[in-house]
């Protein structure tokens, strides 16, 4: 009785044994195929970290295919069409950097045709110009009045004609080469009365009248030339965009570092939408208001401006007649 229970224990302890070394291997597998999953997962990871910064050679390994074949297959099959995105990406882009060479030969042919064209212009109109002159001299003979009128109106078109060939002209020569300045020590004051003496018969056609005020009597160091320049094309718009019969007033101040020219019109003003465009190349809104203009007037300011190591700022408000607008050129007292 006593051996058949010690046989069965024995047994009983021997299967319990068994189990516990079958339970163990079990577990050491799984726990073995938990790594393997956890290493291959970070393997993928990696890939993907890979790929996302830019090498695209990168693939999921077989071994990961043995683990998660279905995840793998995705991965490489993403990775491949972001392949061929990048190649069709890179294909878009020389086309489009064809294109832009193609475009930029065609406005390099346009401009260079333009200033020829411009060139070729010059020549008839300044003939032009001296013919009239000889006329209106009485060099052919004696005019009636009304001969005289006319001529004067032609003389006037004539002049147009001369200032847009010139300013056209001035913008290739501009743009080819970098504006280079010679700054004298200029009185400003003189500058401003001999530029404002200029424009006052344009500005008389018009019955515009010119006011001129200065708080400022030093001399500042500038290209006169070029400054000149600037304030005609200022006082020129300031004349054309204001209402008839109105004013332009011009004003000279300072504050520590800058002198400040204000140049202010009355009657038209631009809109706030518009003012970021006014100083790029041939914007105009001349034609709206039956006037010619090339659009070239502010950019070639602004540029001399800059040249100067200055500014120019517009403040334009208002409506109807509270409306103005003014120009501020600021340029550095030295
Ligand atoms: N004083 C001003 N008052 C109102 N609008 C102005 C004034 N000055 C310039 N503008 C606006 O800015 C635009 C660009 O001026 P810009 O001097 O460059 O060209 P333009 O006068 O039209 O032509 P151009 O100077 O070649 O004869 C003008 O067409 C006008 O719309
Ligand atoms: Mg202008």
């Amino acid at each position: 009785m006593l051996g058949s229970l010690v046989l069965i224990l024995t047994v009983a302890i021997l299967f319990l044994a068994g189990s516990l070394i079958v339970l163990s291997m079990k577990y050491k597998k799984l726990k073995n195929l938990q790594r393997k999953k956890k290493n291959t997962l970070r393997g993928i990871i990696k890939t993907i970290n890979s790929v996302r910064y830019g090498n695209l050679y990168e693939r999921v390994n077989d071994e990961a295919f043995q683990v998660f074949p279905n995840l793998s297959r995705s991965v490489n099959s993403m990775i491949e069409s972001i392949v061929d995105r990048e190649d069709m990406i890179k294909e878009y882009q020389n086309d489009l950097n064809k294109k832009i060479d193609a475009l930029k030969e065609i406005e390099q042919l346009k401009e260079d045709f333009v200033a020829t064209l411009t060139h070729d212009l010059k020549v008839p109109i300044l003939a032009e110009k001296n013919m009239l002159n000889f006329l209106l001299d009485n060099k052919f003979g004696e005019l009636s009045d009304r001969q005289k009128e006319a001529l004067i109106h032609l003389k006037n078109s004539n002049k147009e004609l001369v200032e847009l060939v010139e300013i056209i002209l001035e913008t290739y020569k501009l743009n080819e080469t970098k504006i280079e300045l010679h700054k004298e020590n200029i009185d400003i004051n003189r500058t401003l009365e001999e530029t404002i003496d200029q424009m006052r018969p344009i500005a008389d056609t018009d019955s515009i009248s010119l006011n001129y005020w200065s708080e400022f009597y030093n001399r500042i160091n500038a290209d006169e030339f070029y400054l000149k320049r600037v304030l005609k094309n200022l006082i020129l718009n300031a004349i054309s965009f204001s209402s008839p019969q109105s004013k332009v007033d011009i004003a000279l101040c300072n504050d520590d570092q800058n002198i400040y020219i204000k140049i202010t019109n009355y009657g038209k003003t631009i809109k706030p939408q518009e003012l970021k465009y006014v100083f790029d190349k041939y914007y105009t809104t001349a034609k709206k208001f039956r006037k010619v203009g090339t659009g070239l007037g502010l950019y070639l300011s602004n540029r001399i401006v800059k040249a100067h190591g200055g500014e120019i700022t517009i403040e334009s408000k208002g409506d109807d007649s509270q409306a103005f607008t003014t120009f501020v050129v600021v340029l550095p007292q030295n």
